[in-house]
Formats: structure tokens, sequence, C-alpha cells
């Protein structure tokens, strides 16, 4: 069920005999024990008490909290990047002679985790095709300990049938991990379809306003308690206090920027594809979208990101960026301003030429994070710096 704009602003318990109406930040790393012994009772787990800001602090736990009562998840946990997230949902669960299967459609850094960390450690990796289905059956083994996809990817924002996908790895008790970022967890809930853990990079539209790093792990209270508690506690890959709080004051307003940030990102992606400078606009909310039927499945919204080619080369590509005034080129996205940016160059630099010929991440190709500055100015520097070109 949709989460009221209402739970976002109030569902927080955590205020402190001051009463404030921003929660308390809690900037310390350690917590003081009454005795020794105390202290040995805490690390025994006999006692459950703060410990140490590695392992937990009340204003990211605050952070958690919230986030998994909105998601409607056992158990959240704050990281200090996406990536950071990302990594641990892998390798937490992940041996030697374990198989991950993930789709060949990732943002670059995914990529290259799966492809080049993951083997180091003798865990093999199969790259298939994320919408096609018959790949998925034949790439999942018992051998599987997890699956990774991100829906809609980037830059493309190919869909993966998270519900099938789900069945498929569950049949082989494989672990799904969905990174959510693209839908935002507004637009999209994975563990409604089967998702076993879901990865946001809070850097994205959750803090929405480019100020902080960070990252969110949802899963069952028994994955966290058996698979990911002790990587986490243990390699330190934690959020720090001040991005929880400054987080939590962007849950506030989030829904409301998702909702004003699709409104702009439709009209925009109605502008560009009938350009004629433009050779093919990728927008869920457009008729030419070629998985609709998925959108409207799993989706409730077509979110931000619109991707198109110039026509052209790579030339006119960085001639049309470089003639924008008031978009930046930046390789952040879901933010309040419009950013863009060159994924072949940039954040896919790295892919194999053969898997970005596969996934068409070609010179001509551009994302567009559609900020929340009036529609028309938007549309007016786009169309501006085309007919520059
Ligand atoms: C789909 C996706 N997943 C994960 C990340 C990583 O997030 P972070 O930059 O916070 O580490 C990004 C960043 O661009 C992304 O686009």
């Amino acid at each position: 069920m949709k989460k009221k704009i209402t739970d976002f602003i109030h569902k927080e318990t955590n205020k402190s005999v001051f009463q404030e109406t921003s929660l308390p930040l809690y900037l310390t790393s350690g917590y003081v024990y009454n005795s020794a012994q105390e202290a040995e009772d805490v690390f025994n787990e006999k006692i459950d008490r703060y410990q140490y800001s590695r392992f937990d602090n009340p204003t990211v736990n605050q952070l958690e909290k919230k986030f998994a009562e909105l998601e409607g998840a056992e158990s959240c946990r704050a990281f200090s990047s996406g990536m950071s997230a990302v990594f641990a949902s892998l390798m937490c669960q992940s041996k030697k002679g374990d198989r991950v299967v993930a789709s060949r459609a990732l943002f670059g850094s995914c990529y290259n985790i799966i492809k080049d960390i993951l083997p180091e450690y003798g865990i093999e990796v199969v790259f298939i095709d994320g919408k096609n289905l018959q790949q998925w059956r034949k790439a999942i083994n018992k051998k599987t300990s997890c699956i990774f996809f991100e829906t809609p990817s980037n830059p493309t924002l190919e869909i993966v049938d998270i519900e099938s996908v789900s069945e498929i790895a569950h049949h082989y008790n494989a672990k799904v991990i969905v990174d959510n970022v693209f839908a935002s967890s507004i637009l999209q809930k994975p563990l409604n379809y089967g998702a076993d853990i879901v990865i946001y990079s809070t850097t994205k539209h959750i803090d929405g306003q480019g100020r902080t790093m960070g990252g969110l792990l949802l899963s069952s209270k028994k994955f966290y308690e058996e698979k990911l508690k002790f990587f986490y506690r243990n390699t330190g890959p934690t959020m720090d206090p001040f991005t929880a709080w400054i987080l939590l004051k962007s849950l506030e307003t989030y829904p409301l920027r998702i909702e004003q940030l699709c409104k702009n990102a439709s009209r925009v992606a109605f502008f560009l594809k009938d350009h004629p400078k433009i050779q093919k606009t990728i927008f869920p909310g457009l008729s030419e979208y070629s998985q609709k039927k998925l959108i409207d499945k799993q989706m409730d919204g077509f979110g931000n990101i619109i991707s198109f080619y110039i026509k052209g080369d790579k030339n006119t590509t960085f001639k049309f960026l470089n003639k924008l005034s008031m978009i930046h080129i930046s390789n952040n996205l879901g933010d309040v301003k419009s950013l863009i940016i060159h994924p072949a160059s940039t954040t896919h630099l790295k892919i194999l030429k053969k898997d970005k010929n596969f996934l068409n991440i070609n010179n001509k190709l551009v994302r567009l994070s559609v900020g929340l500055e009036d529609v028309e100015d938007i549309i007016k520097d786009i169309d501006l710096a085309l007919k520059k070109v």
C-alpha cells in the first residue's frame, strides 16, 4: 500500500527530553560503560545497548527504523555509500565456489565489482540478459548464492521482471538482490514482488540535494542476523550519524520531490521524443517504450531519468552537453538540479566493448536526470543547446 506523506514527515520516535522538531544528532563514536562487567556483558551480547557507532548509533538507527517501516521491511541497515551496500550484499553471502548471476545491464561500479572483484575470491560470475527469463533459468543453479540486477537499469532503463526472476532463483534457494536506485522506493517495492534484498544509494533521490553519500540495505531480520550482521559490524561500511540526520530531514520531502520529478520528466520526454536532432528517446512513459507491461506490473510511475541518443557522433554529443547552460554535466542523479552525463565515457567507461554494444551504450547516448526546476526552463535549455549542434 502506498505510504502517506504524513508518515514520511511524522514517523519518528527518538525525540529527546527537549522535544525538538528535528531529531537530535548523536555525533559520538563510542558509549561509556558503568563497569568492566557491563562492558563484558555487552560484548557477550548478554546486554543489548549502544556499544560503538560502527555497530549502532541512535541517529543512524532512527533513519534505519523509519525507512524500514516506510518500506515494510523487517530490517534496514545504513551504509557509507550505495556501493558499500552493493558490495556487502554480495560478499556477506558468497564464498569460494559459489556462483553469482547478474544482469549485464548495470551501473559501471556494480558491473566492475561483479566482473572483476568477485572472481578474485573464487566466486564464479555469470552475466546474462536480465530481460530474458530463459537466460536466468539457464544460469541459476544450486551453486548460486545470489542474483543481482537493477530495474530500471542505469542508463538504458531496461526492466527485469522481479516476480518471475525471484521465483526462478528461489527454486535453487538463491537470494535475489535488487538495486532499486533508479526506481526509488516511492515508485517500486521489490520486496513485494519476491526480492530478498533491496539496495538504495541514498546519494541519489533520498538525499536528492547533492550533499551526502550513503546507502541502505533492506532485508528480512533472518537474513540480517544470519548473513549481514557479522560482515557489517566487522568490515565497517557504516553510515556516519551526520549523514543519517540529513537523510531524516530529506525523507520528509522525499515523496513530494519524486512526484514532481516524475511530472517534469514526462514533460521533458515528450519534448525530446519527436525532436529532429534526436535519434531515439528512452523513457518508460512513452508509448514506444518496449517493456510497458512490466512497468505497469511493478512500478507506480516512470521515474525522472531519460536516456536519449543524439543524431551525430561523439563530437556532436559533447558539443550538445557543452552548450547546455542551466543543466549541469554531472554523474549524480535524482537531484533537485537537472544533471546530464555521457555514460560511455564516464559511468560506463570500463564496461567491456561487447557489453556496451549489447546494451547500446554508445557515443550518442546521454542520460538526463530531470530536476525540479520549472520544466519550461529545462526544455528551453535543451532546445537551445540542440539548436547549436
Ligand atoms: C544504479 C546504481 N546503483 C548504485 C550506485 C552507487 O551509489 P553510490 O554512488 O552512493 O555509491 C549508483 C550510483 O550512481 C547507481 O546508479
